[in-house]
């Protein structure tokens, strides 16, 4: 049942907290757990339902998943190729990234696999993955591209060089995963870099994996018939979370918080980089590396914002942010332009079009020109009014932080999909101070 709510003026958010793991480390771990011989075990991954999706699915093809306390999880996998037909069909719910990795595991598999998802997920483009994975050799009962699928592995999985047509690390992650299971060499090239979880927890399980550099383009080479190895791993607070809080200690008056443990993997941290340009004062405290990633705690404290221009070569490494900085945007002084945000109409909503609609109900003025979205902001936002969520945690949460900082309330028409992502979002929000109704 949906369930409405409203962010209430706040001042003063103070306290030092943890937001929950990374969704697209902790998808892989279970899937690159799943994918093993011997077992994975995985500390702080993040219990929301996408995630929880993702681990189910693997278990319903073999993989023994088990929770061990909270965020600890144990994967005995069987070993690339070794995954057994599921027996009912794989509900991904509303998680873009667990469908779209694991049609690259039915590559690898020669039997059929049925996906479901939910209403938004089943209205999301598949052809992206399809259309890589069918030349490996996937093919499909029906005869349109979104959910639900009915997806037929093939005998022997074809390798192939693949040039992304879209900065899609779901796209580029699929590719990887299926051409595990070819023989010979699977390539990749990527015009622009996506986040690297893909190649990074890949190379840690033993696969042997390259990555060049070659004029502007990357160019990822994995060799197939692999071996993967279980490992332990050790995920790290999701920066696309700490967004959230990040935005509410700025707009919220004499506020001083720290998140502890995150994720700066640079293939992440645009939304960052993008308030430094607009005079954030937010510092990275005790940088250091886990587990093959940079993490560190991020102190950040009330700022007056000023415009800029966001370029559209940074949007792969804040594509999930761009919400929150459009409302963001609309506190600060002058415009802001977000160059080139396509990509953000085949999210969980269309955020493009959610974003302007929410940013006009809170009477933020705001326009788009092509992929382009331009907000005029006036350092202070009048707020009120409804917004749509369309079934988007991030719609949510990015709407729910800006009522914090505007005049009047704004009424956030459904948060139940915050759970997807970020299922502690109130209460630790609310432990920093601030208040919802
Ligand atoms: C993700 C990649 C991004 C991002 C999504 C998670 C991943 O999607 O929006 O939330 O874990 O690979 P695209 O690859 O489609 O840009």
């Amino acid at each position: 049942m949906a369930q409405a709510l409203s962010g209430l003026l706040s001042s003063g958010l103070s306290g030092s907290v943890r937001v929950p793991g990374d969704k697209s480390i902790s998808h892989r771990a279970l899937i690159f757990g799943a994918l093993s011989i011997g077992e994975t075990e995985i500390t702080g991954l993040l219990e929301a339902d996408d995630v929880l999706a993702t681990a189910k699915a693997v278990s319903q093809m073999g993989a023994d998943v088990e929770q061990l306390g909270e965020g600890h999880w144990r994967v005995r996998g069987l070993g690339v190729g070794g995954l057994q037909a599921p027996s009912g069909p794989l509900d991904f719910g509303n998680s873009g990234t667990a469908a779209r990795l694991m049609m690259g595991v039915i590559a690898g598999h020669s039997f059929e696999a049925k996906f479901v998802g939910d209403e938004s997920l089943s209205s999301r483009p598949m052809r992206r993955v399809l259309d890589p994975l069918s030349q490996m050799g996937l093919d499909w009962h029906e005869e349109y591209d979104h959910l639900p699928l009915t997806l037929i592995g093939p005998s022997r999985t074809l390798p192939m060089t693949y040039e992304l047509p879209v900065p899609s690390a779901q796209v580029k992650s699929a590719v990887l995963i299926a051409g595990l299971f070819a023989p010979g060499i699977t390539q990749v090239i990527e015009k622009e870099a996506t986040r690297d979880h893909t190649e990074r927890m890949l190379s840690y399980f033993g696969a042997k994996l390259t990555v060049t550099l070659e004029a502007d383009k990357r160019l990822i080479a994995i060799e197939g018939d692999a071996e993967l190895k279980g490992a332990p791993v050790i995920v790290p607070s999701d920066p696309s979370s700490a967004a959230f809080l990040t935005g509410a200690a700025l707009i919220c008056p004499d506020s001083d918080i720290t998140i502890e443990g995150v994720l700066l993997n640079p293939t992440r941290t645009g939304f960052y980089q993008t308030l430094a340009e607009m005079g954030a004062n937010i510092t990275f405290i005790n940088e250091r590396e886990e587990n093959g990633e940079p993490i560190g705690d991020i102190r950040v404290r009330t700022s007056q914002l000023k415009g800029v221009t966001v370029p559209a070569e940074r949007a792969p490494s804040m594509i999930d942010e761009y919400p929150m900085l459009a409302c963001l945007a609309g506190f600060a002084t002058g415009q802001t332009r977000m160059c080139d945000l396509g990509e953000l109409r085949v999210k969980e909503s269309d955020r493009l079009s959610a974003t302007q609609d929410g940013l006009q109900a809170a009477s933020i003025s705001c326009d788009s020109e092509g992929d382009d979205l331009i907000v005029q902001g006036t350092g202070q936002v009048e707020g009120g009014g409804f917004v749509k969520t369309h079934m988007d945690h991030r719609i949510a949460m990015s709407f729910l932080v800006l009522s914090l900082g505007a005049k009047q309330p704004m009424v956030i028409d459904d948060t139940t999909m915050i759970a997807t992502s970020f299922p502690n979002f109130i209460p630790l929000m609310e432990k920093l101070g601030c208040r919802f109704k």
